[in-house]
């Protein structure tokens, strides 16, 4: 059966962790995996967490079961902290979510919600157009190195529309606005909600309402993944374009992710919320949510959603999560500002305090960043996009002096 296989490379981002680790220059530096680190190096248990984790290990009274659907309280809590009580309250039943396996799971039952709902229509207007059955999802050049095999992987047709403009080291808006002009209804959007991965450049609020009234005039489906809230500008400002969408068009999802907001990486916690255009259609959504969830991983691990469940819940731990959150997000904003001061004499990188998230491009080339990794063991993905949080004050000087050493 397997004789026929060819292997593959490991996968360009988490094989990245596999050389550092392997690397035994003390000097190395790891800026690959997105994953926030503290001054010490450590990717740290929030202290918001380890209480919830206590409180829950005196509580929990079963490890039976839950459904497809996971926790519901969880599935309540992580919905108001994405769209706010006000406007839940506004869109009342056209609005549901569903737990799942992290990010990841929750844009594989998208991409399955898509194929289904495409089917149940014959076929999308756009699909029929072009004479495919599978539906289009449009993703931002460049997007996050797993969405094309993750969403294409699932059955979806990928296309593209322009974003990043590396000359100017921000988004290419007007290029980005054309384009989001041809796409035709039906079809889908996936937008990054904020701190966008990979190139940490965002929409402003002018755009984000462009977008919104684009995707009212020509119909399409805004997908958000939101991976990041509360690392750019704070847990509301974050997702100033998540509740404009909601607030505007008639049908949107959001695919969220508690792995670096609650550090819960391993645990695999995130969520799909679905936003349809009645109570009727959301919960029949709803449904199917649940029957694929069912077919793929049958329900979602526990723990992990337990936990953010305990933590927004209870105004105590909230509020020192919050802290937590505010932590993470000035310290990588401080480390943006000291990066580029320090690269000052050897170029213009004052884009990087203008980014926002774990993300920025440093503009090198595949070749100054494999020589990164082999004279100075400075890990980066091949982009050169660097995890601005693997940067400390123990390191900032050599990794400065490494990146000019290779400009
Ligand atoms: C990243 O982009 O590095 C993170 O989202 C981790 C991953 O799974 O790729």
């Amino acid at each position: 059966m397997f004789e026929q296989l060819q292997p593959l490379a490991s996968d360009p981002i988490l094989g990245l962790s596999i050389a550092y680790l392997q690397d035994t220059n003390p000097n190395k530096v790891d800026l690959g995996v997105g994953v926030y680190k503290n001054e010490a190096g450590i990717t740290p248990v929030l202290s918001s967490i380890t209480q919830a984790q206590a409180i829950l290990h005196q509580e929990e009274q079963t490890k039976a079961y839950q459904g497809p659907a996971g926790d519901a309280l969880f599935n309540q809590t992580i919905q108001t902290l994405i769209f706010g009580a006000e406007l839940e309250a506004r869109v009342g039943e056209r609005l549901r979510t569903l737990q799942a396996p992290g990010g990841c799971g929750a844009l594989r039952l998208a991409a399955e919600l898509f194929k289904v709902s495409a089917a149940a229509q014959g076929k999308t207007s756009a699909a029929a157009h072009r004479n495919t059955e599978a539906p289009t999802i449009w993703v931002s050049t460049p997007t996050w190195a797993n969405h094309i095999p993750l969403l294409g992987g699932a059955g979806l047709t990928i296309r593209e529309y322009p974003y990043y403009d590396a000359a100017t080291q921000s988004v290419n808006f007007d290029a980005m606005a054309e384009t989001l002009q041809q796409v035709p209804a039906g079809d889908i959007v996936l937008l990054h909600g904020c701190c966008h991965n990979p190139c940490g450049a965002d929409l402003n609020t002018e755009q984000w309402q462009q977008v919104a009234a684009i995707a009212v005039d020509r119909g399409f489906v805004p997908f958000i993944d939101l991976a990041y809230q509360g690392f750019g500008d704070g847990l509301d400002e974050d997702v100033y374009g998540v509740r404009l969408l909601a607030d505007t068009v008639p049908e949107m999802l959001v695919a969220s992710s508690c792995s670096k907001n609650f550090g819960l990486y391993r645990e695999r916690t995130g969520a799909l919320s679905v936003l349809g255009s009645n109570a009727e259609s959301t919960y029949n959504a709803f449904t199917q949510m649940q029957s694929i969830a069912r077919g793929i991983w049958s329900m979602p691990p526990a723990h992990g959603a337990a936990l953010v469940a305990k933590v927004l819940s209870d105004d105590v731990l909230r509020g020192q999560w919050q802290g937590e959150v505010a932590e993470m997000r000035v310290r990588i904003a401080t480390l943006r500002g000291q990066l580029a001061a320090a690269l000052n004499d050897a170029g213009d990188f004052s884009f990087i305090p203008r980014q926002r998230g774990m993300f920025s491009f440093l503009g090198l080339s595949e070749a100054q960043v494999e020589a990164l990794k082999n004279e100075y063991s400075v890990y980066m993905v091949g982009s050169s996009r660097i995890n601005i949080a693997g940067i400390s004050q123990n390191n900032l000087e050599y990794l400065a002096a490494s990146i000019k050493a290779v400009l």
